[in-house]
């Protein structure tokens, strides 16, 4: 059975806590203060979504980067080989306070993001709702909310895409980083695009 991790427990990873927990999919969830700073979260979702340490979470087959860009190096770092492994990349490269996207010479934030976890397959994907919408029940009578993914390896995207519809969501796989280009990067059009697909 694939085993699903929560890397971060912000806004993004307490809204997917509360998906997980409201399809009834298993997950752990993990950040950098240890399980007993995760009581606001297991208090609510502890049914479906359990706090570990961040090295126990990094040992599930899908990890979830829901954490600051800066902090993906770090993350990365924890492990020396991520063989087999799906990385979901959640994160958008932002300059704050100007809140616009980082200039990273004409790359993607997720293939530099990919280079850092040798021998996993990336998937970009939980990065395009605003964290208020993307914990929000997807399920609506005009349809349900459109989650986009792409990433250059079609059977971690397909899991991914399982994964997203799992979670009450309808997924729309862009293809790979280079059909798809940064569309659904920061800054993008597909970025805090609210669709609902019936
Ligand atoms: N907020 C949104 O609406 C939104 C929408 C789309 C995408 N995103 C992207 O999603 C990512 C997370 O955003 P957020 O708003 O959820 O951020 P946030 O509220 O600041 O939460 C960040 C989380 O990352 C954890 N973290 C930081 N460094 C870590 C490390 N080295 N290892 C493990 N965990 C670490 C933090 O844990 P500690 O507190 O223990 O340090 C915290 O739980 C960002 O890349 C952001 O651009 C955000």
């Amino acid at each position: 059975m694939t085993t699903y991790a929560i890397i971060g427990s912000g806004a993004i990873g307490s809204a997917l806590a509360e998906r997980f927990h409201a399809a009834g999919v298993y997950a752990v969830i993990a950040n950098t203060r240890g399980p007993a700073s995760l009581q606001s979260i297991t208090e609510k979702f502890g049914t479906k979504v359990e706090a570990v340490e961040l090295d126990q979470a990094l040992q599930s087959d899908v990890l979830i980067l829901a954490v600051p860009y800066d902090a993906v190096p770090d993350v990365a770092r924890r492990k020396t080989a991520w063989d087999g492994r799906t990385i979901v990349d959640a994160t958008n490269a932002i300059d704050f306070p100007a809140f616009k996207p980082r200039d990273l010479g004409g790359r993607l934030s997720s293939e530099i993001v990919a280079e850092l976890f040798p021998g996993a397959q990336l998937v970009k994907a939980f990065n395009t709702l605003p964290a208020a919408v993307l914990a929000a029940d997807p399920e609506k009578t005009s349809g349900k909310r459109v989650l986009f993914l792409s990433g250059n390896y079609p059977e971690a995207s397909k899991k991914v895409a399982d994964l997203i519809a799992r979670l009450g969501f309808a997924p729309s796989d862009l293809g790979s980083f280079k059909a798809s280009g940064s569309l659904q990067h920061f800054g993008q059009p597909l970025v805090a695009l609210n669709l609902l697909k019936d």
